[in-house]
């Protein structure tokens, strides 16, 4: 039976979204795709306090991936708020705005959650408990089980939208994805990157500021579809599905797997116009 088009109450037009953190601010794609082909779009996470992010380098290919170390660079929430509140440029766009979030504390979720409720374009929330690129050595808010079910709880009830939560493949994700389903979430995020690594083997030095980074691309697609059946062996409610999507095949496999929802993330920057085509061949 095909899972509802549906996250808590509110409809999707089709399964494909795009990823966090490789759809800017929803503007920059905007000439290269027309949205109303997407069942969602999802923005870069905006924390707290705006965040410079990691020094360069940023990014490195690999053969079949992308290792990043971004280090959520944003302008922080009161900028962003005011901004949406001058110029909700978002209700233009005909598809759902998934809006993604993380904080440093369960009360910086959830009074971000509370704000940006209030912006019509916004459609939706992620709860992203899995940046492995603030703190060396790839720690995530999502390291404790508790942290999980506190956000989740405090912002079920806080909110009126629905929201996905946003897990890392290297914590206990079936755990926490259990935990986020119980304490109130309406759809599971599976999931931010791998935590990788790259070492330049000349000067013995790391390539990163904070030696690890996180991967992502083609490569992890294998891991990612085997995390994604797992998760959703365990739960009801609708998993998003995240991890090196490249072609409908691709996506269909994630469907296959258990995902209601596939996300395209590290190929937008090969063809910013995938998501579309994907969503029209899944058709
Ligand atoms: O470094 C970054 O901004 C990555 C964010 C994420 O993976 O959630």
């Amino acid at each position: 039976m095909k899972a509802p088009l549906k996250i808590g109450s509110l409809s999707f037009r089709n399964r494909v979204l795009t990823a966090s953190g490789t759809f800017g601010m929803g503007k920059e794609f905007s000439d290269f795709l027309d949205y109303s082909q997407l069942g969602g779009i999802t923005l870069k996470t905006i924390t707290k306090n705006p965040r410079q992010g990691n020094p360069p380098p940023r990014i490195l290919e690999t053969p079949y991936g992308l290792l990043n170390s971004i280090g959520l660079e944003n302008e922080g929430f009161q900028k962003v708020y005011q901004d949406l509140k001058k110029n909700d440029y978002l209700r233009q766009y005909d598809t759902n705005v998934i809006f993604s979030l993380a904080g440093d504390s369960v009360e910086d979720y959830v009074e971000m959650a509370r704000f940006f409720c209030e912006i019509e374009g916004i459609a939706m929330l992620e709860l992203n408990l899995s940046c492995p690129n603030v703190h060396e050595g790839g720690a995530t808010f999502d390291s404790n089980p508790e942290n999980v079910k506190r956000i989740v709880e405090e912002t079920a009830k806080t909110v009126s939208k629905p929201f996905t939560v946003k897990f890392s493949p290297s914590q206990d994700f079936v755990k926490n994805s259990r935990i986020a389903e119980y304490s109130g979430a309406h759809a599971i995020t599976i999931s931010n990157t791998f935590l990788g690594m790259a070492i330049h083997a000349k000067t013995k030095t790391f390539v990163f500021k904070n030696k690890t980074a996180g991967y992502s691309g083609p490569a992890v697609k294998p891991m990612a579809l085997a995390n994604v059946y797992r998760a959703a062996q365990a739960v009801k409610i609708p998993v998003i599905a995240s991890g090196g999507i490249s072609s409908a095949e691709d996506a269909s496999e994630f469907l296959i797997a258990g995902a209601s929802f596939i996300s395209i993330g590290t190929l937008n920057f090969v063809d910013p116009g995938l998501a579309g085509k994907i969503a029209k061949e899944i058709e």
